[in-house]
C-alpha cells in the first residue's frame, strides 16, 4: 500500500465506527477471540486510556483519571464496521497504593492475557517520557520477551518535558528497546494533550492487525 493509501485507511478507521464491546474483570470474560488484538499496557497513570481516546479521536472512550488505578480490567473496543480488530485498554501495573489483593490480581489478569492470548498480535508498551522506563517495565518487558509477543514502546506525555529532555529519554529508551528480542527497535513518541505522534501510532496499530 502507498503512503497515501495507508493515511487515508487509517483516517477512515478511526474517524469512523469505533464502540466499547465489553470490560474483562477475568480471563473467563475475554470475549471470542474472533479478530486481531492490540493491547495497551504500561504503569498505572501513564496515560493508556488517554492514548487510547486519542488514537480514536474521541475524548471518553476510554475512561481517564488523574488518581492510579482507574482502569481495573480488561476493556475491549471494536473497531471498523465491519469489525476489523480491538483494542484492548488494560489495567496499569506498579500502582503503589493499590489494595494489595487487587495488585495481585491484576498482575495475574495482565500477565496471562499478554502471555496466552492468541489473539494478540502486538502490545504497545507506554512509558511516561518524564520517567523512563523503570525496573517494573524491564520485568514486563522481558515476560514479553519470553512469551516472545511482539511490542513497541511507545513515550507518553511528550508535552510535560523540554526538547533537550526528550532527545535524551528517547536515546535511552531507543538504546534499551534494541536489547529486547521482542521490542520493535523504533519508539514512538507521543502526547495525548498535543496529539502528537498519533499519527504513527495509527500506523502501527493498523500495520500489527494486519500481520
Ligand atoms: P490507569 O488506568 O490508572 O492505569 O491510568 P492510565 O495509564 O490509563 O492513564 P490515564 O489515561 O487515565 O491518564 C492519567 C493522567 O495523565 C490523566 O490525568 C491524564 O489527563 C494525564 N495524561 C495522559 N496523557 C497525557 C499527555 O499526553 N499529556 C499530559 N500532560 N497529561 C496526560
Ligand atoms: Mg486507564
Amino acid at each position: 500500500m502507498t503512503e497515501d493509501a495507508a493515511e487515508t485507511r487509517a483516517r477512515k478507521l478511526f474517524s469512523g465506527p469505533i464502540a466499547f464491546l465489553k470490560s474483562a474483570p477475568s480471563l473467563a470474560d475475554l470475549p471470542e477471540p474472533t479478530v486481531p488484538e492490540i493491547a495497551f499496557a504500561g504503569r498505572s497513570n501513564v496515560g493508556k486510556s488517554s492514548l487510547l481516546n486519542a488514537l480514536c479521536n474521541r475524548n471518553g472512550l476510554a475512561r481517564t483519571s488523574v488518581t492510579p488505578g482507574r482502569t481495573q480490567e480488561l476493556n475491549f473496543f471494536d473497531v471498523g464496521a465491519p469489525l476489523e480488530f480491538r483494542l484492548v485498554d488494560m489495567p496499569g501495573y506498579g500502582f503503589a497504593k493499590a489494595p494489595r489483593d487487587m495488585a495481585r490480581k491484576w498482575r495475574f489478569l495482565v500477565n496471562d492475557y499478554l502471555r496466552g492470548r492468541q489473539a494478540l498480535k502486538r502490545a504497545l508498551l507506554l512509558i511516561d517520557a518524564r520517567r523512563g522506563i523503570a525496573d517494573i517495565d524491564r520485568e514486563v518487558m522481558a515476560m514479553l520477551d519470553e512469551a516472545a509477543l511482539s511490542y513497541r514502546l511507545v513515550l507518553t506525555k511528550a508535552d510535560k518535558i523540554k526538547a533537550s529532555e526528550l532527545e535524551a529519554v528517547t536515546a535511552e529508551v531507543v538504546t534499551e528497546a534494541r536489547k529486547h528480542g521482542a521490542a520493535h527497535p523504533d519508539i514512538i513518541i507521543t502526547s495525548s494533550r498535543a496529539k502528537s505522534g498519533i499519527e504513527e501510532l495509527r500506523q502501527a496499530v493498523i500495520t500489527a492487525a494486519d500481520q
